[in-house]
C-alpha cells in the first residue's frame, strides 16, 4: 500500500531475481515496511507468448548478439495499466540515456509512479524507446550487462527523498551533490585514532566557524576532484553565492587532539 506520499514503483526485466533481498533491507527495507514505498517486479517473460518464451530476436540489418522485442514490453504495459497512453513515466536503463544526476533523481522522486524498463544484450527494439519511453537514463559512461544495476540505483536514489524516509530530513539537504557540491569531510569518534586527528575546529563548539570549515572543504574538494562540477557551481552562483571562507590556517594551528 502507498500513502498519499509513497511511490509505486513497477520493473520490467528479464531477471527478478536480481532484486532479492535488495528491497528487505536497510533504507529500502524499511521504506516499504512502512508503507512509503511499493515495488512490484514483474518478469518480461510474463508476455511472451511462444513456448520457449522468448523475448529476443536477431537484430534486422545483421550484426552480433541479440536484441529484446517490442511486443512482451507492449503487452505488459497494456497488462499493468490498461493502455499504452495510461502508463506513468516510464524509463528506459540504457548506457546512451542522459546521465543521472541529483536533478533528475529530485524530478523523478516527484512523480507517484514509475515504470522503470531494463534492458539486456544488445538493447531492446528502438519502438519501445520511441513509443514508451519518458525518461532514457544512464547511470554512467560504461556498459553493464543489463539495466537492472541501474534500476537498482534510480530506486534507491528516488526512495532516500522520499518524504518521510529519511529518519533526519537534513542528512538528506547537507549531503554530496544536494548543493551542486561534493560533501565535506566527517569525522566520529575517536578524536584521535592512529595517528589521525579531528579537526580541532569541528571540536570547538563554534557553529559558524565549523560551518564555514565545511563550505570551504566542499568547495576545494569539489575543484579538485570535479571540475566540472566546480565550473558549473560557480557559474550557478555567479561567484557572489560564494561564501567568504576562512583563509588557510585559520582552524588550523590549534592542537587537534586533546
Ligand atoms: N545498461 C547497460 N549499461 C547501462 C548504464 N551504464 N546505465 C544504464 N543502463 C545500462
Amino acid at each position: 500500500m502507498t500513502g498519499s506520499t509513497g511511490m509505486h514503483i513497477d520493473v520490467l526485466t528479464l531477471f527478478p531475481a536480481y532484486f532479492t533481498g535488495l528491497l528487505d533491507v536497510s533504507l529500502l527495507g524499511r521504506a516499504v515496511d512502512s508503507g512509503l514505498l511499493r515495488v512490484d517486479i514483474h518478469d518480461l517473460r510474463t508476455w511472451t507468448t511462444d513456448p520457449h518464451r522468448t523475448a529476443d530476436d536477431m537484430p534486422y540489418g545483421g550484426g552480433a548478439g541479440m536484441v529484446l522485442k517490442p511486443e512482451p514490453f507492449f503487452a505488459a504495459v497494456e497488462a499493468l495499466y490498461g493502455a499504452v497512453e495510461s502508463r506513468p513515466r516510464t524509463v528506459v536503463l540504457t548506457p546512451r540515456g542522459d546521465l543521472l544526476d541529483q536533478a533528475r533523481v529530485r524530478d523523478l522522486a516527484t512523480s507517484e509512479r514509475l515504470l522503470l524498463l531494463c534492458g539486456r544484450y544488445e538493447g531492446i527494439d528502438e519502438r519501445v524507446h520511441e513509443a514508451l519511453a519518458t525518461d532514457e537514463i544512464s547511470i554512467g559512461d560504461y556498459v553493464l550487462a543489463g539495466g537492472e544495476a541501474a534500476a537498482a540505483v534510480v530506486i534507491e536514489a528516488v526512495t532516500r527523498l522520499l518524504p518521510g524516509v529519511m529518519g533526519n530530513d537534513r542528512s538528506a539537504m547537507d549531503e554530496s551533490h544536494a548543493d551542486g557540491l561534493l560533501e565535506y569531510p566527517q569525522y566520529t569518534r575517536p578524536a584521535s585514532y592512529r595517528g589521525m586527528d579531528v579537526p580541532a575546529i569541528l571540536r570547538s563548539g563554534d557553529h559558524g566557524r565549523v560551518a564555514a570549515w565545511r563550505t570551504r572543504q566542499s568547495v576545494e574538494r569539489t575543484r579538485r576532484v570535479r571540475p566540472d562540477l566546480y565550473a558549473r557551481w560557480e557559474r550557478a552562483s555567479g561567484g557572489s553565492a560564494a561564501p567568504r571562507l576562512p583563509e588557510d590556517g585559520d582552524e588550523g594551528s590549534d592542537d587537534a587532539a586533546d
